[in-house]
């Protein structure tokens, strides 16, 4: 029997509300498969938390967060804590910590009615984002000069280094050669002469080592044109962490929205949990009113399992999203139905208990 340790970090606004739909698929799983189980620990940390104590989260967090096969979290940030406090100090704090330099964001259509794009299929938006997750523009390196004063200065500094981006590309070169798939680098070295000429370079010397894979390179303000317009020309994406953040926004908008947008952050070398959640964010327009999609929580969970070596169950629960994205009535307001996000968690369980019955999982 394999057991695994996940810790949950449901986190702001809407994050609890689609956790416990995702928590309610893992139970699901438990119960049909007796080869499976999973023990829980929450963690209350995000912004309530801070008001309450004046920190995100524990001071011996990230020691005790360390001993968990994978951490599933919901989201984090809310108004009345600033976002670079809440954001820092939780989620970009783990990421870092944890080392997951890797962010797998698939930008797959799973049902045609769902793009806003004219005459684009399912085969025209099938790709994979592959974003920079440790580093970049996200270094927090910086400083703030005569504050207040005329002369006053910001300094926002990108950090490449080469270890960091060499690992990245590599492991977009090595998913690309594995999947026979293209890879296409998206940078800005006409304007960023320091930062994305290095990446570019690095692109193209990594590259010589896998011949056989055929690359394209964009520049990110042409690419943000292409995701619109030609979907079709990407197939696997590797990009640094700020122009992955945006672009993985515009891929959900031409897949069905926030609510269907999944990412894992990865650790490769397993040294750390890696960590499961939505891209998107806590929604205060709509938290608390129990209408958030859950199925980009529950997508990350599919991605947890294809993490856990369960593949099995990974394409199972990619399935049951595909079949439940038939039925308009079981979904939320956001893909047009009026199912609460509970209700669309319960029939994905009955949908998925099916399917598993169907399969001879047991
Ligand atoms: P957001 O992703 O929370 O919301 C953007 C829009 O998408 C909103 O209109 C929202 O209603 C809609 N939306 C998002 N998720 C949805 C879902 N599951 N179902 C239906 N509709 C959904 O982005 P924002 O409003 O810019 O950010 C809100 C807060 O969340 C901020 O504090 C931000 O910093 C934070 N944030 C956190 C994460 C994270 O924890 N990973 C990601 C993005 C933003
Ligand atoms: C995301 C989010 C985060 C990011 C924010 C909340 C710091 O937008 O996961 O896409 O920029 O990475
Ligand atoms: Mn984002």
């Amino acid at each position: 029997m394999d057991n695994y340790n996940i810790a949950l970090i449901p986190g702001d606004g809407i994050g609890p509300e689609v956790v416990d739909e995702g928590v309610k698929v893992l139970q699901a799983i438990e119960k049909l498969d007796s080869s499976l189980s999973f023990s829980f620990t929450e963690f209350p940390w995000g912004c309530e938390y801070y008001l309450e104590h004046g920190k995100m989260m524990d001071e011996d967090g990230i020691d005790r967060l360390k001993e968990f096969d994978a951490i599933y979290l919901g989201a984090v940030g809310y108004p009345g804590v600033p976002d670079h406090i809440s954001l820092w100090d939780l989620l970009l704090r783990i990421r870092k910590e944890f080392k997951q330099y890797v962010n797998l964001r698939p930008i797959t259509l799973l049902n045609e009615s769902l793009t806003p794009l004219k005459d684009k299929t399912k085969e025209d938006i099938d790709f994979l984002v592959i974003r920079e997750n440790s580093e970049g523009e996200y270094a927090g390196a910086g400083d703030w000069l005569f504050k207040g004063k005329p002369e006053e200065v910001v300094l926002q500094t990108g950090v490449f280094s080469r270890k960091g981006t060499e690992r990245i590309i590599r492991y977009a070169y090595e998913e690309a050669r594995k999947q026979k798939k293209t890879l296409t680098s998206i940078s800005k070295g006409n304007a960023l002469n320091y930062s994305m000429v290095f990446w570019d370079e690095v692109f193209e010397e990594v590259g010589k080592e896998y011949p056989d894979v055929e690359t394209y390179s964009y520049l990110v303000d042409a690419a943000s044109l292409y995701f619109v317009s030609n979907p079709e020309r990407f197939e696997i994406v590797v990009t640094s962490n700020l122009f992955g953040d945006i672009l993985t926004d515009i891929g959900a908008a031409i897949t069905g929205g926030m609510g269907l947008a999944t990412g894992a952050n990865v650790n490769p070398e397993k040294e750390f949990p890696s960590m499961f959640e939505p891209v998107h964010g806590s929604a205060p327009d709509i938290s608390g009113k129990g209408i958030a999609n859950p199925l980009a929580s529950i997508w990350s969970v599919s991605q947890m399992m294809d993490f856990f070596g369960q593949e099995k169950w990974g394409a199972v629960i990619l399935d049951t999203i595909k079949e439940m994205l038939n039925e308009t009535e079981h979904l939320t307001p956001d893909l047009g139905g009026k199912a609460s996000t509970s209700e669309l968690g319960n029939r994905f369980v009955e949908l998925l208990t099916e399917n598993a019955k169907k399969l001879g999982i047991r």
